[in-house]
């Protein structure tokens, strides 16, 4: 289940009916896969083979044409950060600028935890932590960034409607500046 927090007041939002109206408020798409269908051995498992990631496409599968039937999704894959990824701390850098995308951002976390954390319409930035079971999608052209929690890994399900709608635009925004300074 997901918490919120929202910087500016710091006010968190916990439990099903209150972060789906929040995220819902938002324009952020918030459901849940059920993540007792994976494998016991891929339950918390982040240090996954190719085989592994076929794995939990296959458990998902329904979820995953679900979700991409009614929201025009073409493509999917899974990715894993653990501490055996190469530069993990270079990428971590590079993943918490804001930025927006030409289209959805859409995560499903199958194992580990992270956080997005996302410019809202009238309430500044809030983040979303995320753990296993959750699904959201960041809208088009939305500031946003990603970050992993303490733990520092992470497996995910990502959809695309096109790859090439994920590059990463820098979006400079001193109201986020100046809120992490204080
Ligand atoms: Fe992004």
């Amino acid at each position: 289940m997901a918490t919120i927090v929202i910087r500016d007041t710091e006010e968190i939002i916990k439990g099903q009916e209150a972060v789906q109206a929040f995220l819902d408020s938002q324009d952020v798409l918030y459901e849940q896969w059920d993540p007792t269908k994976l494998p016991s051995s891929l339950q918390g498992n982040c240090q996954i083979s190719d085989e592994d990631k076929e794995q939990i496409l296959t458990t998902y599968d329904a979820d995953i044409r679900s979700l991409a039937e009614r929201r025009g999704y073409k493509n999917w894959d899974v990715i894993a950060l653990n501490e055996h990824t190469p530069d993990l701390d270079a990428l971590l850098k590079k993943f918490e600028q804001v930025h927006t995308h030409t289209e959805d951002e859409v995560r499903a976390i199958t194992a580990g935890s992270g956080s997005f954390v996302i410019k809202g319409a009238d309430v500044g930035y809030f983040d979303v932590q995320l753990e296993p079971g959750d699904v959201i999608s960041v809208p088009v052209d939305t500031p946003h960034f990603f970050t992993l929690s303490d733990e520092r890994q992470v497996v995910a399900v990502r959809l695309f409607i096109d790859s090439e709608g994920w590059v990463a635009h820098k979006y400079d925004d001193p109201a986020f500046k100046n809120s992490n300074e204080v």
